[in-house]
């Protein structure tokens, strides 16, 4: 017995060694950690618990028949990252550079059925040269497998993706299926690589402005969160899941370190009474939310619109808020879409929605139009719409027209709206509804500029407050904006035990 545990001691340690120790110190020296590094830093100490490390490719042509590849080049596991359980496969590039196999792949979608069968989080940490050339085939059956389970898995568990290093072709699509991306700056990620594109389109492009962190958040919004290196990849992933509930039938645990409602009095000066003055909605709910801790999602992609996560008590809740600093708040496609994506993920995972609002409209303009304005910007109303868990509606200052509708108005379902006293609810801004209405009166006025004023005035008077949407019930209050997070704190409790039953259906048709 002893010398069998000593052989399996030995075999173990060969394999823990991954591609070898030159392979592991020229990633290190690349400033990037390896795939158990990275599993350990992810994990709570001594709680990962890897299955698969004997598992084998059986691979014969091209040079494999003699080839060991450890762990066939994925560690996979169990493991609790802040005591919750999580499952995980780490990618290992010192391995035939990570290169995804059939076994490689098999160990990976097995991993994610272990966070289904237990619902737990699945976390994927890629760093791969894409499909194993040598498997041919078999390699991209295997990765079918793992998009498929990333379908089956989508909505039941969070699932996130951390991209450490090249992410290149279809392997691309795992990511791009799960909840969320996180990459790092010495990251890639594309379909086709510069050298393809140089060939087929004649486009001269670097990989890192074409697959890079930065590129990938500003353009593409296929990215949630950049970090600068691994470290702060895995830490990132560790703060998200902190916000989440391990599966769609349960809720994100409560963490309170902030008890006080007490009024916040610095918050009555943030807003501008003035609508042209703009600010950052940032203030806004950094003076309500616990510790003023947002954990921003997408932060640098389509910036007129904030989302993130933070805590209300201890209770998460996502963020969604028209950015005033940007583009005056208004909605453009990509707004619409970044917007409608996170509802719909906080809605599979019983997170309840808060809305701030600050909104002069959807962005006018042809590229708009042709880009699908109206198809995207639906999105964020049938995302509204659809989401059943509880939605409150904080109107800070402008909320006009079709925008004023989309952002969790009262009509599609918003639980609790609360109005700031500069609220104003109107089907437009002042301005633009004179030039409609009062064309024939400003017309034939002698003192043009005067009959404008007077009649702007006028529709101010009558439209541009709280009052008249509060008189339809359209708005529940009316409130001081140093007491928003009294107010929040009591409609999350209120609204705690909050069900909306819908008509059964297979799915609803959002408008891709
Ligand atoms: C087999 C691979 C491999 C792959 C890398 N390696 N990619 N082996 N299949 N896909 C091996 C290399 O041969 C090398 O082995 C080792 O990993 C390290 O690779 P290097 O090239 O030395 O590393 P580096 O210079 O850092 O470059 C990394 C790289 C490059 C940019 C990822 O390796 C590369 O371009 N690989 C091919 C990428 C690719 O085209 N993949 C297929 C995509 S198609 P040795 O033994 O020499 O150290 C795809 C389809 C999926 O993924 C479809 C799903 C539906």
């Amino acid at each position: 017995m002893q010398s069998l545990i000593a052989e399996v001691q030995k075999k173990r340690e060969a394999l823990e060694a991954g591609g070898g120790e030159a392979r592991l110190e020229k990633q290190r020296a690349q400033g990037k950690l390896t795939a158990r590094e990275r599993v350990a830093k992810l994990a709570d100490a001594d709680s990962f618990e890897e299955f698969g490390l004997f598992a084998q490719h059986r691979s014969t042509q091209l040079g494999m028949a003699d080839k060991e590849a450890a762990a066939d080049g994925v560690v996979t596991g169990a493991a609790s990252v802040d005591g919750r359980l999580v499952h995980l496969a780490s990618q290992d590039f010192s391995v035939l550079g990570g290169s995804a196999g059939e076994v490689h792949s098999l160990k990976v979608a097995d991993a994610m059925h272990r966070s289904l069968k237990t619902g737990s989080p699945f976390v994927f940490i890629n760093d791969s040269g894409g499909a194993r050339v040598q498997e041919g085939i078999d390699s991209l059956s295997g990765y079918g497998q793992v998009f498929y389970s990333n379908v089956l898995l989508s909505g039941a568990v969070p699932q996130i993706s951390l991209i450490c290093g090249p992410c290149a072709g279809g392997a691309a699509y795992s990511p791009a299926l799960t909840d969320f991306v996180i990459q790092t700056r010495k990251a890639q990620m594309f379909i086709t690589g510069p050298q393809v594109i140089k060939q087929v389109t004649g486009e001269d492009i670097t990989a890192e402005a074409l697959g890079g962190a930065d590129a990938h958040m500003a353009h593409s919004g296929v990215v949630h969160f950049v970090a600068e290196d691994d470290e702060e990849a895995l830490y990132l992933c560790r703060r998200l899941l902190s916000f989440l509930p391990s599966n769609n039938l349960t809720e994100a645990p409560r963490i309170v370190t902030d008890e006080s409602i007490d009024p916040n009095p610095a918050l009555n000066d943030v807003v501008p009474v003035d609508t042209k003055q703009s600010y950052d909605v940032r203030d806004v709910i950094a003076g309500i939310v616990d510790q003023g801790d947002l954990l921003e999602v997408q932060a640098g992609h389509a910036m007129n619109m904030v989302v993130g996560f933070a805590r209300i008590l201890g209770r998460s809740v996502g963020i969604i808020a028209n950015q005033p600093a940007v583009m005056s708040g208004a909605i453009d496609i990509k707004a619409a879409n970044k917007a409608a994506r996170f509802i719909r993920f906080c809605n599979a995972f019983n997170i309840p929605l808060i809305t701030f609002v600050d909104v002069p409209g959807y962005l006018p303009g042809v590229e708009q139009e042709y880009g699908g304005i109206i198809r995207n910007g639906a999105k964020l109303l049938f995302a509204y719409s659809a989401a059943s868990v509880p939605k409150i509606q904080v109107i800070l200052r402008k909320s006009y027209g079709g925008a004023h509708v989309a952002m969790s108005s009262r009509d599609l379902g918003a639980d609790c709206v609360l109005a700031w006293p500069t609220a104003e609810v109107a089907v437009m801004g002042a301005e633009g509804a004179v030039e409609i209405v009062f064309r024939k009166e400003m017309q034939e006025a002698e003192d043009k500029a005067k009959t404008r004023e007077e009649l702007i005035a006028r529709y101010r008077e009558a439209f541009a407050s709280p009052y008249v949407a509060a008189g339809r019930r359209l708005v529940d209050d009316i409130i001081e904006p140093a007491s928003t997070r009294r107010h929040l704190a009591r409609a999350l409790e209120y609204l705690h035990s909050k069900r909306d039953h819908r008509p059964p259906k297979k799915h609803g048709l959002i408008p891709l």
